[in-house]
């Protein structure tokens, strides 16, 4: 939804600082996640085949915003960029407890490869 409470927002001569300047991305990543769930559900609530396929794509452009914002906020804050990997880092270890490799790429639904996270997750 948008939201423009300070219309004059856009118009603040004030400088950010560093701090500020993390905030701002972060407050950037929600705006981009609350864009592609609404982009999704318009996608989800036509059957407009034309106007589906613009929207998912444009959906889509919004996911490859979160990950310039992503790697922007790393490149600002080495310490959560550290605690961003460490969560990455146990969630590969869980998934390699549960004999699932980390890659999405090539699900199979055959019981002598082994299990991919995009094919447990097909399968929930
Ligand atoms: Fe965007």
């Amino acid at each position: 939804m948008p939201a423009f409470p300070n219309p004059f927002q856009g118009k603040n001569e004030h400088k950010l600082t560093k701090e500020e300047l993390i905030q701002a991305v972060r407050l950037d990543i929600a705006g981009e996640l609350e864009a592609i769930y609404l982009y999704d559900a318009h996608v989800r609530a036509t059957d407009n085949e034309v106007a589906k396929k613009i929207i998912a794509d444009i959906r889509d452009e919004e996911k490859a915003h979160v990950g310039e914002l992503m790697t922007l906020l790393k490149l600002l804050d080495p310490e959560e960029a550290e605690l961003f990997a460490s969560g990455e880092a146990e969630v590969h270890e869980m998934l390699s407890e549960l004999g699932i490799t980390a890659s999405a790429e090539n699900p199979s639904d055959s019981a002598s490869e082994p299990a991919t996270v995009g094919s447990m997750i097909d399968k929930a």
